[in-house]
């Protein structure tokens, strides 16, 4: 169908049909739904009629192929026009084969795998029956106390964008229509949901437009660039608007400056919530107040179909607002082929298949090794296999290691770390013992864990957060372990054995009584449903380390926000002419994090030497080049992320000590060296000034090229105008 065959369909339309097509509701509402009726209550108290069902454009939260085609094929026979209904869930790292959390997956620094991934799921997604995915989240983020760093790739713009990208890309492909194993994508949160004051989710986001421009905006611009269908709209206010009423940000940022022309779909209740927030009096204010700004579809609230009629009907609302969203929420099915295949890629027999298919078990398993980061080894990793090992702690047996967004996920079919290593190791050679749980110990469980650490060599702990503790309003302000694991482990470390920590968590943590306590730390956030193979191919070797971190680990949860993107201040303690006091610094802690952004070991090491600029004056259209020599100088083969860094010696504001520019990942054999080349343009050297323009500047900048944002060789340059 073309525009205009939906015009004219919009046209036969009455205002009812058109009003309830702008409202998602989940399944149980859905007479066809296995969950039906699970919530009747809310569904009276939102005052939710057959008939709004029956005329509804979107379901939320269906899966399974029978279920969606059940559901959609009741829904077509009661539509009186025979408009398909959307269906939407979150898919955010993986479908059913569950692949690491987002910000694991940020620390592979693999576009192509992480793209993969995103393939994988949307494949999995729409065979059962899926049509759009509430993904990629990007939200920057900066404060480890917010639960929803898991979700996102890390503290950086351009990391960050890159990786929007990817997950677009793998989840739409490039034809909707009939790539039918293929999901719209939405990107969440609009905008700068990840910035909330104190870490605390849902909570208020302060900051200048032109921070928001410059740091927070860069990853949700480049998903649409990549041709995302759907933005999401954040919980948060932005500059004292919620997002979700927000007309600057929705008409005329989002509109007309970036001139998106899709769907736009508010939270989970974010359109109610703007009574609480206080910029509506009631819910026919804030009906009023999100269509005008620009919602299109209201997810889970009735504020749309119990008001918008009336408004129109008194003036308020021209019909013509609603007929635009109308349009837009069908020309994404049109888009997605629902009208001539309203049952689009779901199918039964085929899900079967697919679904958690060998294949993409393998893609799940790679994709994990790569993003577990190696955070510490005093030659104990890897492991020798004729050693007798000990795994303890509450994520040995059947630990959460699918993290909070997994849905679908099933964590029966998921590889544990104990699982992990009997598929790999002689079942002799291993003892196993829970220690303790996530935040309870009892004198038996540290018994039965310190008499099988004695029988032992080696001991490895599986230690963690509940994937409860991080997601959404997940937020804690105690970073550290919880205190029963950190009592574990100094119980362990007196029977004077070596040990590993693997850490199974949702956002950087306070390593204080892990880090200085083991010999070998290896973070592995929420694996995914391959993590116990991944991790014990890491452990034995069989893959060697090669993931960074792309979230600052805080020294104390005193210094957040901590990130490596930060300013100088005036007072810089690290300058050459620092008073001992008066400085920018604290008395207790240092200033630098605990492991910074970039960071990462392998079970090699790699020197950096030779580096060079073709030429120290860069001008508009003339690119120069930075070359450096990377070398594998230790006895593994492994991957090596180079990192390029740009730092602006004096802006027109201030500029970021070091800024991320490009990254590559390279494989050296031992011994083996490569010579690496980044371009280097004046397009990389814009930002936003304090009239928003956005430019670069003449002057002076330096280079840095290295294996992470705090090691690296500096090459000044110039930009000539
Ligand atoms: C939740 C989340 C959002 C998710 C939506 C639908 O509140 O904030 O990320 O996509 O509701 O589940």
């Amino acid at each position: 169908m073309i525009d205009k065959h939906l015009h004219s369909l919009v046209q036969k339309m009455t205002l009812e049909e058109k009003v309830a097509q702008l409202i998602q509701l989940a399944t149980p509402f859905y007479e066809a739904s296995k969950d039906r009726g699970q919530i009747t209550g809310p569904m009276v108290e939102m005052g939710i009629t057959e008939d709004i069902v029956t005329s509804s454009g979107s379901v939320l939260g269906a899966s399974g192929a029978q279920e969606v085609i059940n559901i959609q094929k009741h829904h077509l026979q009661n539509n009186r026009l025979g408009i398909p209904l959307l269906f939407m869930a979150d898919i955010v790292h993986g479908y059913k084969t569950i692949f690491p959390v987002p910000l694991a997956i940020g620390c592979s620094w693999d576009l192509e795998l992480a793209e993969e991934s995103a393939r994988i799921a949307a494949k999995e997604a729409a065979v059962s029956g899926v049509h759009v995915t509430f993904a990629p989240m990007v939200d920057l983020v900066r404060d480890p106390r917010w639960g929803r760093v898991m979700e996102t790739t890390g503290e950086d713009p351009h990391l960050n964008s890159e990786f929007a990208r990817a997950f677009v890309r793998g989840f739409q492909g490039n034809d909707l229509k009939n790539q039918t194993d293929r999901v719209a994508a939405c990107v969440k949160h609009f905008a700068a949901y990840g910035a909330p004051e104190g870490g605390r989710d849902y909570n208020t986001v302060n900051m200048s437009e032109r921070q928001l421009r410059e740091s927070y905006l860069p990853a949700y611009k480049a998903a649409l660039d990549e041709g995302c269908e759907m933005v999401m709209t954040a919980f948060n206010t932005v500059d004292g608007v919620p997002a979700s009423g927000n007309k600057w940000l929705m008409r005329d940022l989002l509109r007309e400056e970036w001139n998106f022309e899709g769907v736009l779909i508010s939270d989970w209740g974010a359109v109610k919530e703007l009574i609480p927030h206080g910029v509506a009096e009631d819910e026919k204010e804030a009906a009023y107040k999100a269509l005008t700004a620009g919602v299109d579809i209201e997810m889970m609230t009735a504020c749309y179909v119990n008001h918008l009629k009336d408004l129109i009907n008194e003036g308020e609302i021209s019909e013509a607002v609603v007929d635009e969203s109308v349009l837009r929420i069908l020309r994404l099915k049109d888009r997605l082929g629902l009208f001539d295949a309203p049952f689009r890629g779901a199918d039964v027999e085929a899900e079967r298949e697919i679904v958690l298919s060998n294949e993409n078990r393998r893609a799940a398993r790679e994709l994990a090794a790569k993003s577990c980061v190696l955070l510490k080894n005093e030659g104990f990793l890897p492991l020798d296999r004729s050693q007798k090992v000990a795994v303890i702690g509450p994520f040995a047996q059947n630990g959460d290691i699918l993290g909070p967004w997994s849905w679908a996920g099933s964590k029966e079919q998921s590889v544990q770390v104990l699982d992990g290593l009997r598929n790999k190791l002689d079942a002799s050679s291993i003892y196993s013992a829970e220690g303790c749980g996530i935040e309870t110990i009892t004198e038996a469980q540290l018994k039965d864990a310190l008499d099988t650490a004695s029988r032992a060599d080696v001991i490895v702990l599986a230690l963690g957060e509940h994937s409860d503790m991080s997601g959404e309003a997940g937020c804690r302000a105690d970073i550290r372990l919880p205190k029963v694991q950190l009592e574990l482990i100094s119980h362990l470390k007196q029977l004077g054995k070596p040990m590993a920590a693997v850490l199974f968590n949702g956002r950087p943590l306070d390593l204080h009584g892990v880090i200085d306590q083991v010999d070998a730390v290896l973070e592995a956030w929420y694996p995914g449903t391959e993590g116990g193979a991944a991790i014990a191919d890491l452990l034995y070797g069989d893959v060697n380390p090669s993931a960074k971190l792309t979230m600052s680990f805080p020294y104390s949860v005193g210094q957040v926000p901590v990130y490596y993107n930060k300013f100088n201040t005036g007072r810089p303690k690290d300058a050459p002419d620092a008073q001992e006091r008066y400085v920018s610094q604290y008395l207790d802690i240092p200033n630098d994090p605990l492991l910074p952004f970039g960071f990462g070991l392998s079970y090699t090491t790699f020197s950096y030497h030779e580096a060079s600029l073709s030429s120290q004056a860069l001008t508009v259209g003339e690119p120069i080049n930075l070359s450096v020599t990377v070398e594998n100088t230790g006895q593994a083969a492994g991957e090596e992320i180079v990192q390029l860094y740009i730092r602006d010696v004096a802006g027109e504001v201030v500029r970021p000590l070091k800024e991320l520019k490009a990254f590559k990942k390279i494989f050296l054999q031992p011994g083996e060296k490569k010579r690496i080349d980044f371009a280097i343009t004046e397009e990389q050297l814009r930002y936003y000034h304090s009239d928003l323009s956005y430019h670069s500047d003449p002057g002076k900048f330096i280079a840095f090229v290295g294996p992470n944002s705090q090691e690296g060789i500096a090459l000044p340059f110039r930009l000539n105008k």
